[in-house]
């Protein structure tokens, strides 16, 4: 099974991706848990030029970077990963292009789509959790956690409006993606998930 967790930076999907991997892990079953962009020697190398505060990007070459990033960990690691039966859990895909750089950037939807097809190909997620969590919210965890903000994390308030509006469009047209209320307690969001996860299973099994 191969399930990802979306949603604005600090929702909670780190806390999210690990509880889910150690529940499938407690069953039994072969967990992989990765966090995007990065999971190969490349993946790292762009995740720390498109976090670094000090890199000049252009919002077309962000899209082509993170996609970088993606087609490499797709072929080198997730696609053989499920080949040989493993759980995979990723911490960000292939919809937070979508959001980010598609609605938070106002890249065109049509070239994004393109970009993630060729990146992807046919290794979509069988299940998608949006941890949607307010504007607000976000600002409270970051300066609670006290850590200093990256690149993509100074792009302001307007973006991230936009990048929220455009999960609950990707909500609207894919049957996969979950919308998860994330300021709850890790334990009540994470009873929801393991929730919705057995109906998945439960139907890929008799369907
Ligand atoms: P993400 O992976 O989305 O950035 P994390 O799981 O790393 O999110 O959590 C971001 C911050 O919010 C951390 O400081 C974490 O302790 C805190 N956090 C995580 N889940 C919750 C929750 N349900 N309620 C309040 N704070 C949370
Ligand atoms: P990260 O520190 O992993 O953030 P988080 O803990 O919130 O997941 O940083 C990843 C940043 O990159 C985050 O701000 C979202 C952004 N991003 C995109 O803009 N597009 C993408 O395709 C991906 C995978 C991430």
């Amino acid at each position: 099974m191969f399930i990802t967790f979306e949603g604005l930076d600090a929702s909670g999907k780190s806390t999210q991706a690990e509880l889910t991997a150690e529940r499938f892990r407690e069953s039994g079953e072969n967990v992989m848990v990765i966090r995007e962009p990065g999971g190969t020697e490349l993946g790292e190398k762009v995740r720390s030029i498109l976090l670094d505060v000090n890199s000049a990007i252009e919002p077309a070459a962000e899209v082509f970077l993170f996609s970088a990033a993606r087609a490499q960990l797709v072929r080198e690691v997730i696609r053989p990963a499920l080949s040989r039966g493993d759980t995979v859990i990723c911490d960000r895909y292939v919809d937070s292009t979508t959001s980010y750089q598609g609605y938070g950037r106002e890249i065109p939807l049509e070239s994004i789509k393109a970009i993630n097809r060729l990146a992807i190909e046919d290794v979509i997620p069988d299940l998608t959790f949006f941890i949607d969590i307010s504007i607000e919210e976000i600002e409270k965890r970051q300066r609670a956690a006290g850590i200093d903000t990256d690149r993509m994390e100074r792009a302001g308030r307007v973006f991230f409006e936009r990048t929220r509006n455009g999960y609950y469009e990707l909500a609207r047209t894919e049957k996969r993606l979950k919308i998860i209320r994330g300021e709850r307690s890790p334990g009540d969001i994470f009873s929801d998930i393991w929730s919705i996860i057995q109906v998945e299973l439960h139907r890929s099994s008799v369907g």
